[in-house]
């Protein structure tokens, strides 16, 4: 059994997380332990999450909870801060870092809606630290259409942190976009079960550079990437396209049909 899921279980407060969220939050907090950071958790609910984040960090971690419910306000009295306020706000959360200052890891297990993720997401990545962490949990709601989700859509959170993902990608000159903040900010994004885990970096990332290892070596090669035959002959499966082919002297316009049916065929084992 991991430690933080025996600190789940011994917390003298009730917590609900998903069950495969403990490997995850193991693997990737463990460099904070015994250090001086600030963890804030949207979402307070009966507060036995604040008690665990403290044992598994440490007494040298500080630990804030955020939620709308003034209730939650009684979990100072052990020792964690508490914020009121809506993660939706933008105002919230410039009030809320501008007292704080910036944060290691931020943990969003507050209401889940798109706006609400999105919000605190895009308000919180200029204010975490050098290999900081923004850990959304819950995700699985942007596939949800019940409970008020109206998901999927292109709003949903993993639609915007698909987003996120191209943004990383300028970082590459062959893309020839120019790069925002979140280019130079981001190192990566990790996709697990209903978690996703945005790592920020305090360096502003470049453009990536292509190396060649040695100068008095030749870099050039043949690239065979479209000379491949368009229809291997003995596939009987696929003897209409063969057919087709045989129709067609276009060999570009055929070779992107076949493609696009071969994906297809990968893609719909996804949809399964
Ligand atoms: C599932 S509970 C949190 C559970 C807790 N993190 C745990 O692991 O035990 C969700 C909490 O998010 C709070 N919440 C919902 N919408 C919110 C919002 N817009 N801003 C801040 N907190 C919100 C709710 O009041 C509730 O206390």
């Amino acid at each position: 059994m991991n430690k933080i899921f025996k600190l789940f279980k011994s917390s003298p407060h009730s917590s609900l997380k998903w069950n495969n969220y403990f490997e995850i939050y193991e693997t990737s907090l463990k460099k904070f332990i015994n250090k001086k950071v600030t963890l804030v958790e949207i979402g307070v609910g009966n507060g036995g999450s604040l008690f665990m984040w403290k044992k598994f960090l440490g007494s040298k971690a500080k630990i804030i909870g955020v939620d709308l419910n003034p209730d939650a306000k009684k979990f100072e009295k052990f020792g964690f801060k508490i914020f009121i306020g809506d993660q939706a706000d933008p105002n919230f959360w410039k009030k809320f870092y501008s007292k704080n200052g910036k944060i290691d890891i931020l943990i969003d297990d507050g209401g889940h809606t798109n706006l609400q993720q999105i919000t605190a997401l895009m308000e919180s990545i200029e204010n975490i630290k050098n290999n900081g962490l923004i850990i959304i949990e819950d995700t699985h709601t942007s596939f949800m259409n019940y409970k008020g989700f109206k998901n999927p859509s292109d709003h949903s959170l993993i639609n915007f942190t698909n987003k996120i993902i191209e943004n990383l990608h300028r970082r590459n000159p062959m893309i020839k976009k120019k790069m925002n903040l979140f280019s130079k900010k981001i190192s990566s994004i990790e996709y697990f079960d209903s978690i996703v885990i945005i790592k920020i970096s305090k360096k502003k990332y470049g453009y990536s550079k292509n190396l060649h290892n040695n100068k008095k070596l030749n870099p050039y090669f043949t690239d065979y990437r479209f000379k491949r035959s368009i229809i291997k002959k003995n596939n009987s499966k696929i003897s209409f396209l063969n057919f087709i082919k045989s129709k067609i002297s276009k060999k570009g316009f055929l070779q992107g049909i076949y493609d696009n049916y071969l994906i297809k065929k990968y893609l719909d084992k996804l949809n399964d």
